[in-house]
């Protein structure tokens, strides 16, 4: 997949580009979904109808969130069953005390697309 034009990130107002990144039916199979937007590792999730993407490792270690569980609107990571907020990305306290980088959503259609800063960690 291509990326596409440069805006503003919705909050920070710092320059985003966007990417597209996944098809909704992708979800049909699992609410979570690991891509790949501008050099970084995203995790994709669904949540209520809504599409969210963080940053695809953990804080505390490093382990891949998409191999995690959903719970109630949290993440729980596989290794220490650190928690996060998806929507914010919140960490929600020991073993995880560093939020999650989180990052802009749109869709068009069926397309969904994550707009990624040029300097995103
Ligand atoms: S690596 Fe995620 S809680 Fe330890």
């Amino acid at each position: 997949m291509t990326s596409c034009r440069v805006t503003w990130h919705p909050v920070t107002g710092h320059p985003v580009t966007w990417h597209p990144v996944a098809d909704l039916a992708e979800f049909e199979d699992g609410p979570l979904l690991a891509r790949e937007a501008g050099g970084v590792a995203l995790a994709l999730y669904r949540v209520d109808g809504a599409v969210y993407a963080t940053q695809a490792r953990c804080t505390h270690a490093g382990v891949l969130l998409t191999e995690g569980e959903i719970v109630e609107g949290y993440i729980e990571c596989p290794a220490h069953y650190g928690l996060f907020e998806i929507a914010t990305g919140r960490a929600q306290g020991g073993p995880v005390c560093r939020d999650l980088a989180t990052y802009p959503v749109r869709i068009d259609g069926t397309r969904i697309w994550v707009g990624v800063a040029p300097d995103a960690p």
